[in-house]
């Protein structure tokens, strides 16, 4: 197979400006308005309305769009409008317009876009406010959905469809007032999230065979090279140097080289301790000699989404030139059987100097991490944030909804929980209580890297406490969200949203 250099990757990103235009002047393919159910127009629909001599209500007078959040009705040439298309998006009931009704009509109306194959918009739904929330969280999530709507992944499929239809141009727009300085800084915050989601995404959509661990790191120079970043590789050499006797005992079983990747981002004094995000970026986890059962194994091949989300984090904070400074920490390699493979029953030395028995060799996410964390320690952190599709157990407590959350600072876990709810990319704490600590006993070592099947979420996390001791510390568990499967299998990207909002108001700057 050919290889894929990544500079290969095509990235189908929309531009956005947003300005004031009266909505019976926009020149453009395609007007977006919002209508609530029972057809109440919003602001500017009604302008649009009014100057098309009441077309709008005649539309809706037929019935023809429900009104539900996401439902779209499409008119054309329309009188007294400027646009060619008139795309009405249904809001729901004025009364209930809230974030989810707001998420939906987002969503709704970039689809619809999508299969028109519009090639310019003009878009009057990010004036719009949901009950409790402010205009910027507003655009922040109508440029995130429009982008995620439009986002494709098919650099490997050779029956080249008709080209993927692009927006090339979107115009946010409001039908009156100026445009106030926390617009345009949403937009631009949002932009900047929305390329650091695609990269993310696109890594954990890239199958294993190309992205590799070597893959990775070569990702990171070129995020280096682009933002001028300070980047680190570790090699295999360098791990057994530092006596990462953990980490290194993942990789045995692999062909493909393993990493640490150091990648730095300096927008603040120098003096300001650095925000460390740690991802776990297993590009295969195979389960090794604890070998996985072969249905939906394929899907293991995001359990380097850890591993995107804070290179994703650290593309959006510097594209946006925040005033932070933020470290992604990248352990990664291949969990994978063979004859040099680790086998349970292992007793190895982590770079703590803590001994761990290992009696399954699937549990290798805690085993790269606890060696990167300790790592961690020589950064002088402010905080460190790890990001791992960690367990099984926490796809079953939590679904795909919440992402599980652990932290041994309350204010900290307060911090990721508002983070969360500002991205609605929501964080759900869990407990970390010294009870569940002995489940993780082993007679032969300081600890074993299983607890059993009772609270495997909670075990695992107690497990990384053990290495987070000097550490004011989180620990994100996106088992359940970073990836969709089914026919909608594909990366999430989360919680790139909720880093970028974490790290952003963790400074201050919001
Ligand atoms: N990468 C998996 C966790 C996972 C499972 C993520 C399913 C997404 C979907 C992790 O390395 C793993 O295998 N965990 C084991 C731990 C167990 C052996 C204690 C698990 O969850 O089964
Ligand atoms: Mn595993
Ligand atoms: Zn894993």
């Amino acid at each position: 197979m050919r290889s894929f250099a990544p500079s290969e990757r095509r990235e189908n990103a929309v531009e956005f400006s947003i300005k004031t235009l009266a909505p019976e002047r926009a020149k453009t393919g395609c007007l977006v308005l919002g209508v609530y159910q029972g057809g109440a127009l919003t602001r500017a629909a009604q302008l649009a309305d009014r100057a098309a001599r009441g077309a709008l209500r005649g539309a809706l007078a037929l019935g023809d769009l429900s009104g539900k959040p996401g439902s779209t009705l499409l008119l054309r040439e329309l009188p007294g409008l400027a646009a060619q298309r008139v795309l009405l998006v249904g809001l729901g009931e004025r009364k209930d317009f809230g974030e989810q009704p707001l998420r939906d009509a987002v969503r709704g109306a970039a689809n619809a876009l999508r299969e028109l194959g519009a090639k310019d918009a003009v878009v009057y739904l990010g004036e719009l406010r949901a009950a409790r929330r402010s205009q910027a969280w507003g655009l922040r999530q109508l440029v995130l959905g429009l982008r995620e709507a439009f986002y494709r992944f098919d650099q490997l499929k050779t029956q080249k469809k008709p080209p993927a239809p692009a927006l090339a141009a979107g115009t946010l727009a409001q039908g009156e007032g100026p445009v106030t300085l926390q617009a345009q800084a949403a937009l631009k915050e949002a932009l900047a999230t929305a390329d650091g989601a695609a990269l993310a995404r696109t890594l954990g959509n890239l199958p294993p065979n190309i992205c590799t661990p070597s893959y990775l790191a070569e990702e990171a120079k070129k995020l280096a090279r682009q933002y001028k970043l300070g980047l680190q590789v570790l090699e295999r050499r360098d791990m057994e140097k530092l006596g990462m006797g953990a980490l290194i005992s993942v990789t045995r079983g692999s062909h493909q080289p393993p990493k640490l990747i150091v990648l730095r981002y300096n927008g603040a004094a120098k003096s300001k301790k650095p925000v460390v995000l740690v991802g776990k970026g297993i590009t295969f986890d195979t389960g090794g000699i604890s070998l996985k059962p072969a249905a939906e194994m394929d899907e293991m091949k995001y359990d380097m989404s850890g591993a995107a989300s804070v290179l994703g984090a650290l593309r959006a904070l510097a594209g946006m030139k925040a005033p932070v400074n933020a470290i992604a920490v990248v352990p990664t390699c291949e969990n994978m059987p063979g004859g040099g493979a680790s086998r349970p029953g292992d007793v190895v030395t982590t770079l703590s100097g803590q001994t761990v028995e290992i009696l399954n060799t699937d549990a290798e996410g805690r085993l790269i991490l606890c060696d990167a964390l300790t790592y961690t320690e020589r950064m002088q952190p402010d905080v460190v944030i790890d990001v791992a599709t960690l367990t099984g157990a926490c796809v079953i407590a939590l679904g795909h909804v919440a992402t599980g959350m652990f932290a041994n600072d309350q204010k900290l876990a307060d911090e990721l929980l508002a983070a969360g709810e500002d991205a609605w990319d929501r964080v759900w704490q869990m407990p970390l209580w010294e009870d569940y600590q002995e489940q993780l006993r082993s007679n032969f070592a300081d600890m074993a890297n299983i607890g059993g099947r009772p609270a495997g979420s909670v075990t695992a996390a107690c497990f990384l406490s053990r290495f987070t001791k000097k550490l004011r510390w989180a620990h994100l568990d996106i088992a359940g969200t970073a990836w969709k499967g089914g026919r909608e299998k594909g990366s999430t990207a989360r919680p790139v949203p909720l880093l970028v909002r974490f790290v952003l108001r963790h400074a201050g700057a919001k």
